[in-house]
């Protein structure tokens, strides 16, 4: 192959072109960023753990027929997806309140809610990433309100699945965050990763407010031990996935 063509760098993430052009390579980075970024460090392993993580969840997911962007995993920090075009929508699937939720509406961390709360934020660094209403989606020209319902229903269905394969990893589903994107013939396909670095993640047999926690917590609270944390998470997901 010749030399790939950067097309993006995130803050966890490179992509690139490749010799076919619906087919693009993700490479998984070891860089971790909080806070937009304000606060920076590294999580040794974290682009192979992130990596086969999220190619372990999407395959769980294809088979519950949830259609993802991913193909495969060439080397373990690298994936092979389907090149799609990111709706700049961040999705956000809550079942027990934490983060944001807590800060922005007073409820206690760790309160399990009555049903899923389905959010959206505008996903724009420049703009801090703010929460979004369904009619500043439509105002902004972002999508559709058929287009969104499509997203509602899959986040959805998404988190019940998540959910009942993370409870047979012992781990609880607190809260994540999904981003869509849309194919040259428009179908909506889950993409981006589902990873400690995008979900909250809290050990079912721990009690502990701060041991408990399998995620990017640890490296946002200066929690320690995150690297271990992460590697845990991986370890139960790929089991769970070979057993299932
Ligand atoms: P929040 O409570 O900070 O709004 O985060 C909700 C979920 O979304 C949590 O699982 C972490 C994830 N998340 C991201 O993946 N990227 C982000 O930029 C933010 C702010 C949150
Ligand atoms: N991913 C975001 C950042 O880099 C925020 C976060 O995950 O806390 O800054």
């Amino acid at each position: 192959m010749s030399q790939p063509e950067k097309l993006y760098e995130g803050k966890a993430k490179i992509l690139y072109a490749t010799d076919n052009p619906e087919i693009l390579l993700t490479v998984y980075k070891d860089d971790a960023t909080a806070f937009n970024a304000q606060k920076r460090g590294q999580i040794k392993g974290k682009g192979q753990i992130n990596c086969q993580i999220t190619a372990a969840l999407f395959t769980w997911l294809g088979l519950m027929d949830i259609p993802t962007h991913y193909i495969d995993t060439p080397e373990p920090n690298q994936m092979r997806v389907k090149a799609v075009t990111i709706i700049p929508i961040e999705v956000v699937v809550r079942n027990i309140a934490a983060g944001s939720l807590c800060r922005q509406t007073g409820l206690p961390e760790g309160k399990v809610l009555p049903s899923a709360l389905v959010e959206y934020y505008y996903k724009s660094d420049e703009l801090g990433d703010p929460l979004l209403t369904r009619d500043r989606i439509f105002l902004m020209n972002i999508i559709t309100s058929q287009r969104l319902e499509e997203i509602e229903n899959m986040a959805r269905k998404i988190n019940k699945n998540l959910q009942s394969f993370f409870d047979k990893c012992d781990i609880t589903l607190v809260d994540f965050k999904l981003e869509f994107g849309l194919d040259a013939q428009q179908n909506l396909l889950l993409a981006d990763e589902i990873s400690p670095d995008t979900c909250r993640l809290w050990d079912k047999n721990d009690v502990d407010p701060q041991s408990r926690v399998m995620d990017k917590d640890r490296f946002r609270k200066d929690l320690g031990q995150v690297e271990a944390a992460y590697q845990q998470v991986q370890q139960r997901v790929l089991a769970q996935l070979k057993n299932s």
